[in-house]
């Protein structure tokens, strides 16, 4: 299974996926390109480093069409099977999901459906929950509403701020992302509707 990568920021979830890939923690699967949509993301260098091809597909003067168009080719070249969004920040255009229907993933950092969007640490701390985590699920037309594969939670504690509850959600988003993208490439994932089973 080849995936692809897509990334805006530092990628520690990409990182994550590529170290478990070499260590045998995914067997069956390669990452074959990580893609930013700006040269400046940190994550660009942590995956060239790891020998990982890496491209910088700016956005910049380009439509949604004309930019994932562009994204879609280089997916396409290099074979990718499963492309995996890792803090992608720009919402994919229905081409692109349509062009990869069910075989877009993506790691959100709360339990969905709770605090869609940004800022959701933040969110969770001033709405009061006292437990948040994150979520890996499919990717399809409406914002962080696709089919969930696994969740991972996390206690909201009294004196946590944005940054100390990501931080604490960030160690679990490696962990389930690994493992979701374990569970995909050993082809034992089924959906129904909007659940989705591993057999
Ligand atoms: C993560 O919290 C992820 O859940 C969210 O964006 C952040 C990306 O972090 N979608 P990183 O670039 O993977 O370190």
């Amino acid at each position: 299974m080849k995936i692809g990568i897509l990334i805006s920021g530092r990628g520690s979830n990409m990182t994550a996926l590529a170290d478990a890939v070499v260590a045998g923690h995914i067997p069956g699967a390669e990452i074959v390109v990580v893609i930013s949509d700006h040269e400046e993301a940190a994550g660009l260098a942590r995956a060239a480093e790891r020998g990982i091809m890496t491209l910088a597909i700016e956005r910049r003067g380009r439509t949604r069409f004309e930019h994932d168009g562009e994204i879609l080719s280089a997916l396409r070249l290099h074979g990718v099977d499963l492309v995996c969004l890792a803090g992608y920040m720009r919402l994919l255009s229905t081409e692109f999901i349509e062009a990869y229907r069910n075989r877009i993933l993506n790691i959100h950092p709360s339990l969905l459906p709770a605090f869609r969007g940004l800022d959701v640490q933040q969110q969770a701390i001033d709405h009061g929950v006292k437990i948040s985590g994150c979520t890996v699920h499919f990717v399809n037309a409406d914002l962080d509403a696709g089919p969930i594969i696994l969740q991972r939670a996390v206690e909201v504690r009294d004196d946590d701020g944005a940054e100390t509850l990501a931080a604490r959600i960030l160690e679990q988003e490696h962990r389930a992302y690994v493992e979701a993208v374990g569970r995909i490439a050993s082809g034992r994932i089924t959906i129904t509707g909007r659940r989705t089973f591993f057999t």
